[in-house]
């Protein structure tokens, strides 16, 4: 599997030769200027919650690329309100097969607010077992949580997108925990360094996981890497 970062929480990844984008937020960003949205590909967009540096750029890639939008009931509502046609609706424990593999929306603890203030369901994240072999886990926004250890039982993840800033979700340290949780020995570190509550120390984030002997990666923005 081929993953591309975006910026923020924001990855496509390449799953069965299509392309998978997880919470587009990349027009407000200024860390990814240097990435055009406009060029960004998407035959699936997964929203794990309805949070707007989550969600910004859903509905503009997706009336360009006509790519289906996958979220919980309340965000994919709100995503079809805005015109998109193909949006896919799922909430907490229930997968669905794709032409590309199966997605499983799994439980995250934080909270979801669509960007005009309307409720946003559950947040989540996203298990993605591709058709092709091999699965990973992008958690959204997140704490630490116990019911990782399921997805370790269900699951052999070859990577895990997890955020570690701090403030709003898990920092690095809990997030090296997770790794152990879900059995995961690589981790792609997200949601950093977007906002001043979640600027990290990029050297104390990698000792935390080397202590647990697991692997961060943070990668540039614009910067591929195959798993
Ligand atoms: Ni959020
Ligand atoms: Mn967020």
């Amino acid at each position: 599997m081929k993953l591309t970062y975006y910026g923020h929480s924001c990855f496509g990844v390449e799953v069965a030769g299509m392309a998978l984008l997880l919470d587009p937020f990349i027009s407000p960003n200024p860390l990814a200027e240097s990435i055009d949205v406009d060029a960004v590909p998407a035959d699936f967009i997964l929203l794990s919650h309805g949070h707007a540096d989550h969600v910004a750029d859903a509905v503009r890639i997706a009336q360009r690329t006509g790519g289906t939008v996958i979220a919980n009931f309340e965000v994919a509502n709100w995503i079809g309100a805005q015109g998109v046609t193909k949006i896919h609706p799922m909430n907490h424990g229930g997968s669905c097969g794709f032409d590309f593999g199966r997605v499983k929306y799994v439980k995250a603890v934080h909270s979801s607010s669509l960007p005009d203030g309307s409720y946003g369901g559950q947040p989540g994240g996203f298990v993605v077992a591709a058709k092709d072999g091999g699965s990973f886990y992008f958690a959204g926004d997140t704490a630490l949580t116990l019911d990782m250890k399921l997805i370790a039982e269900e699951f052999d993840l070859r990577f895990a997108a997890l955020p570690i800033g701090d403030n709003f979700t898990m920092g690095a340290a809990d997030a090296a925990k997770a790794a152990g949780f879900l059995g995961c020995d690589e981790v792609v570190g997200m949601h950093y360094d977007t906002f001043p509550p979640i600027c990290i120390d990029h050297d104390v984030a990698r000792a935390a996981f080397q202590r647990a002997g697991r692997r961060l990666h943070l990668l540039e923005i614009g910067e591929t890497r195959a798993f």
